[in-house]
């Protein structure tokens, strides 16, 4: 027993172990149940209690020899895999990074469209007086096209509120500047109305206000028709339907050729051929005289479009509340388009 023992010893000191094959041989033929120190310890039990007392200090001393050494040659080899699977020439991981939102990506695309024909950005407040956003645009005092616009009042006489659209803004510039005005305003705005599918509370605007002398309705129809094309592609038709707002006469909606089936009908244009997508018209005298611009002189066109309805046509995502709700599942798709 003792010389077995002794023999064994040299064995696993002199056994080489390079790789994990080796190792794995090395732990079978003395560790393994089926391996050699098993197998002496069964011999073990059957010795006298006088050879035990040598014999069992040995053998345990072999025991611990044997089970080190595996588990230090198992320990470099794991460390050295390890670097050699890391190739440094490799490209790190990438972090991944955040994305525009489509909105954002929609009022980027349209500033830029009409930075290209002299349109400058201007803002203003969201929570807003009476006057800029109803009596100062033609809407009198209990004219039932203040209706057409749910309102959020903050507070009642004098109404404070926020605003239900970025003609606010027409007013506040007109106020403060004489023309030549060729402005574009980006903005969140304001509607009392139930959250669906179609409909929001919160929403965003670009309005666009050109004023000079001399400004007529193809202007504006140029003007909106170099828009649909730079927007939707240089193939889209443009039509302007008769409508009403108070603040422009005469007012129209713009629709544009569907951007899905081109103008032959789909069930997203609802088989018209064509899609909405802006408010229109001519500045109306009176919104000029009360914001001291002279409507003898000077002539202008505004238009006004909601920024949602143009992300939901133009990525075809039918459900508003996605826009809102910040999933990252949602967001994460728009990653790409910069
Ligand atoms: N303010 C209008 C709306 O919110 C849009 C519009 C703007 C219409 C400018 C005409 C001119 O519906």
């Amino acid at each position: 027993m003792n010389q077995r023992i002794e023999q064994y010893s040299k064995e696993i000191e002199t056994f080489v172990i390079t790789n994990q094959q080796e190792l794995e041989a090395y732990r079978i033929q003395f560790l393994s149940k089926k391996g050699l120190l098993p197998e002496l310890f069964l011999q073990f039990k059957a010795l006298s209690n006088e050879d035990k007392k040598i014999a069992g200090i040995l053998l345990n001393n072999l025991k611990n020899k044997a089970s080190e050494k595996y588990e230090t040659f198992k320990l470099t080899l794991d460390q050295s895999e390890k670097t050699l699977l890391q190739d440094l020439t490799l490209p790190a991981d990438s972090i991944p990074q955040g994305s525009r939102h489509p909105v954002s990506l929609i009022r980027k695309e349209i500033i830029s469209i009409f930075s290209k024909i002299g349109f400058t950005i201007a803002e203003g407040p969201e929570i807003e007086d009476d006057w800029h956003v109803f009596s100062g645009l033609n809407f009198p005092s209990e004219h039932p096209a203040r209706d057409m616009q749910d309102t959020f009042f903050i507070k009642k006489n004098p109404d404070i509120l926020l605003r239900t659209h970025t003609s606010s803004v027409q007013v506040r510039v007109m106020e403060s500047q004489q023309p030549p005005i060729r402005k574009i305003f980006p903005g969140r705005v304001f509607r009392n109305e139930a959250i669906s599918a179609r409909a929001h509370c919160i929403f965003h605007q670009i309005e666009g206000l050109y004023i000079n002398e001399n400004v007529s309705f193809s202007d504006l129809k140029q003007t909106l028709l170099f828009f649909a094309r730079e927007m939707f592609g240089e193939k889209t038709q443009i039509r302007l339907r008769p409508s009403y707002f108070p603040f422009t006469e005469p007012s129209a909606e713009l629709d544009v050729s569907c951007t899905i089936c081109g103008g032959t009908g789909c069930n997203v244009c609802k088989y018209t051929g064509y899609l909405e997508i802006l408010g229109c018209g001519m500045v109306d005298p009176n919104v000029l005289d009360a914001s001291g611009i002279s409507s003898e002189k000077f002539t202008g066109f505004a238009f006004g479009m909601g920024l949602e309805r143009i992300a939901m046509l133009k990525y075809q995502v039918n459900d508003l509340r996605l826009y809102f709700e910040n999933d990252t599942r949602f967001l994460r798709q728009f990653g790409s388009a910069y």
